[in-house]
């Protein structure tokens, strides 16, 4: 069972389609990295999942059941803009509040639980206006948790975010799926980021589905390339150019595409009298993947 399948959603505002029939199918049990430029329709799609904006058509159905469908509707989780706590109450008595929205009834209980899992039951009785903007984030997600959903939407969470938020936000969600088997729908433009997590990706684009594809599917596509910088990347552009197929000149480095073997590289430029300073293999990932696809598109 798939735990979101969108057909042919739309949604306009003012005249204007933001969602032009979108297509998205959801595995139970996957972490859906949403990924697309600013305006393509993320968030939109995001509150239209969890009922905070009306379709113009298409269906939503969540766990094999229509969106609307109150049994369905207590089992999805959601971080949308922000986490809408007091600023001047504790991170508990937020927690409490919702859980009293909500109508949860072992709230103390419920909370532990939740402020364990976003690893703050040291910083509980901290003011929410005191957190760190990583801590904001992981209270938001344990406001989201609480009555412990089947789905959890998540956008953008870990934007601005340092590296060792964002590792922590990484451990957070493997932990969600893999302990509690929840489904978690993430949206974000930092794909780097999303690649070491994600086990599925849909890329949006001007409101329509572009490509839907597993991280399986996408290290399949992972294609190999040498990078070498030389004394003189003119020349040495010209010269590879001749002896490869797929060359390129991208940041500050040559790109050779679809080459294995950087030894056959540097001979290469070596045997035509330029020296190489610098020559490394790397392998093509979402970044490159989505750019590659974008440009494509436009093209
Ligand atoms: N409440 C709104 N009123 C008018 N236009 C909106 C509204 N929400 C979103 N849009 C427009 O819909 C498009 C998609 O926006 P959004 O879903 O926020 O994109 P993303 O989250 O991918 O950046 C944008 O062109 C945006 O300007
Ligand atoms: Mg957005």
């Amino acid at each position: 069972m798939n735990a979101i399948e969108i057909r042919s959603l739309k949604k306009s505002f003012r005249g204007l389609y933001a969602l032009d029939g979108l297509d998205m199918t959801v595995p139970q049990g996957a972490i859906y990295g949403f990924i697309g430029e600013n305006g393509s329709g993320k968030s939109t799609t995001e509150k239209l999942i969890c009922g905070h904006l009306v379709p113009d058509g298409g269906s939503i159905r969540l766990f094999g059941r229509d969106y609307t469908d109150p049994g369905v509707r207590v089992r999805v989780g959601a971080l949308i803009e922000n986490a809408g706590c007091f600023p001047e109450s504790s991170v508990r008595a937020n927690l409490m509040m919702q859980c009293i929205n909500l109508g949860i009834k072992d709230a103390a209980g419920e909370i532990e639980r939740v402020l364990k899992i976003v690893r703050m039951e040291d910083a509980a009785h901290i003011k929410f206006k005191s957190c760190s903007l990583g801590m904001k984030q992981r209270i938001g997600i344990a406001m989201a948790l609480l009555g412990d959903p089947a789905l959890l939407i998540l956008d953008e969470p870990i934007n601005g975010l340092d590296a060792d938020g964002m590792r922590i936000m990484r451990e957070i969600l493997v932990d969600i799926t893999k302990t509690y088997g929840c489904t978690v729908l993430i949206s974000s433009h930092i794909l780097s980021e999303l690649e070491k997590i994600a086990t599925h990706y849909g890329i949006i684009r001007q409101g329509k589905m572009l490509r839907e594809l597993t991280a399986a599917d996408l290290e399949g596509r992972a294609r190999v390339l040498i990078s070498v910088k030389t004394s003189d990347d003119v020349q040495a552009f010209e010269l590879l150019r001749r002896g490869f197929p797929a060359v390129r000149y991208e940041d500050g480095q040559l790109n050779v595409y679809g080459e294995e073997d950087p030894k056959k590289v540097t001979a290469y430029l070596l045997e035509n009298g330029q020296a190489v300073r610098e020559v490394r293999k790397n392998k093509i990932g979402l970044e490159e993947y989505y750019v590659e696809l974008m440009s494509k598109k436009e093209a």
